[in-house]
C-alpha cells in the first residue's frame, strides 16, 4: 500500500507518519493493513498544495492508495489578512487533490475543522448539522470539504478542533511556557470546544481510513470546556503553581471572530470504529507526562 501525507511536518501529519512507521500508538497497534506500507510525505518544496495543477500532476504520478490531506494554512487570524490565498489553499486547491484521488482510485482523508459551524448552539454539533462558518478559515475549509466530497467518491472528511501534538506550536505548549514564567494568565472563558490530542486523532484516523465508510466524521477529544478551563487543566496537570484567570472574548479581541461554541458530537465515529476518542483531560495528562521525552 502507498500512503501519501500532506502537511507531514505539522502536528497531525508528523504523528500519522510516526504511527505508520512504528506500527503503534499509545492507544494500541495501528490496523494490520498498513504494515509495510510505503509512506510518501512530500514537503512544501516538493509539493505546494496551493498550486492546484502541480498538486494534481504530482498525485496522479505518485498514484497513492490513500491520501491524508493535512496540509493547510492553519493560522485562523492570518487567514483574515489574506482571504484569497486562504480560500485558494484551504478550499479551491482541494479540488485538484480530490480529482487526482478519484483518477487513481485513492481514498482521500480530508482534515477539516469545528469552525465550519457558527457557534450559536449550546450542545455538541452533529456531523449532519448545517454549516455557517464565521471566519475566512472556516469558509475555506468548508469549501475544501465540499470539493473533496463532490470530486472524490472515496472521501472521508474529518472535522477536528483545538489540536495539540508533539511537533510545532500549540495552545498547550504556550500555556506551559507562560505558566513557567510565573503568570498570571488570563484566558477566555466564553468560547467552548473539544481539546484534541494529535496522537489520539492520528490513531482514530488510521482506523477510520481502514474502513470503506466514506462521509463526514467528527474526531475530537470527549467532553467540552472553555479555553480558560483547558488552560487551568494544563497548569494543574503539569503541577505548576500559576494563577489562571478568566476573561471574555471582548477583553481579548482577535481578528477572526471565532464561534462561541463549537463542540462536536461523535456518533459517526463511534458507529464506524466502535468507540469515541478519550476524555480530553485524560489525553491531555498523558501528553503532558510524555512531552519532554517526545520533543
Ligand atoms: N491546529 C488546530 O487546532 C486545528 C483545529 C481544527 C482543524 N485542524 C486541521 O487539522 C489539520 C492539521 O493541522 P495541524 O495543526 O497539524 O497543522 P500545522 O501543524 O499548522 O501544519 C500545517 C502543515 O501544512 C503545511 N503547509 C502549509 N501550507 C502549505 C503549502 N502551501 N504546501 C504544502 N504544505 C503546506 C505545513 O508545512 P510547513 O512545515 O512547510 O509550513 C505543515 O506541514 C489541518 O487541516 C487543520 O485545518 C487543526
Amino acid at each position: 500500500m502507498k500512503i501519501m501525507i500532506t502537511g507531514g511536518t505539522g502536528q497531525l501529519g508528523s504523528e500519522l507518519i510516526r504511527q505508520l512507521r512504528s506500527g503503534r500508538s499509545v492507544l494500541g497497534p495501528v490496523p494490520a493493513e498498513y504494515a509495510g506500507a510505503e509512506i510518501l510525505a512530500p514537503g512544501r518544496a516538493a509539493l505546494d498544495i496551493g498550486d492546484g495543477p502541480a498538486a494534481e500532476n504530482f498525485l496522479r504520478e505518485a498514484a497513492p492508495d490513500l491520501v491524508f490531506h493535512c496540509a493547510c494554512m492553519t493560522n485562523v487570524d492570518g487567514c483574515e489578512d489574506v482571504p484569497e490565498q486562504a480560500m485558494a489553499l484551504n478550499g479551491e486547491a482541494v479540488a485538484a487533490v480530490a480529482r487526482a484521488c478519484e483518477a487513481v482510485g485513492a481514498k482521500l482523508v480530508f482534515i477539516s475543522t469545528d469552525y465550519v459551524f457558527n457557534g450559536e448552539k449550546r450542545s455538541p454539533y452533529r456531523e449532519d448539522e448545517p454549516c455557517a462558518p464565521r471566519t475566512v478559515y472556516g469558509r475555506a475549509k468548508l469549501l475544501g470539504e465540499q470539493n473533496a466530497l463532490e470530486l472524490c467518491s472515496r472521501t472521508i472528511v474529518v472535522r477536528t478542533a483545538w489540536l495539540y501534538g508533539f511537533h510545532g506550536k500549540n495552545f498547550v505548549k504556550t500555556i506551559l511556557r507562560k505558566a513557567r514564567e510565573g503568570g498570571p494568565l488570563q484566558v477566555v472563558d466564553d468560547q467552548f470546544g473539544n481539546p484534541t490530542n494529535a496522537e489520539d486523532l492520528a490513531w482514530h484516523l488510521l482506523r477510520l481510513a481502514a474502513t470503506e465508510r466514506f462521509g463526514v466524521y467528527h474526531c475530537t477529544g470527549k467532553g467540552v470546556c472553555s479555553w480558560f478551563e483547558f488552560a487551568q487543566e494544563i497548569v494543574r496537570a503539569a503541577g505548576l503553581d500559576c494563577p489562571v484567570r478568566p476573561c471574555s472574548s471582548a477583553e481579548y479581541p482577535q481578528k477572526a471572530k471565532r464561534p462561541a461554541y463549537s463542540a462536536l458530537s461523535h456518533e459517526a465515529l463511534a458507529a464506524a470504529v466502535g468507540d469515541e476518542m478519550r476524555p480530553w483531560r485524560e489525553a491531555l495528562r498523558d501528553y503532558i507526562k510524555r512531552l519532554e521525552d517526545e520533543i
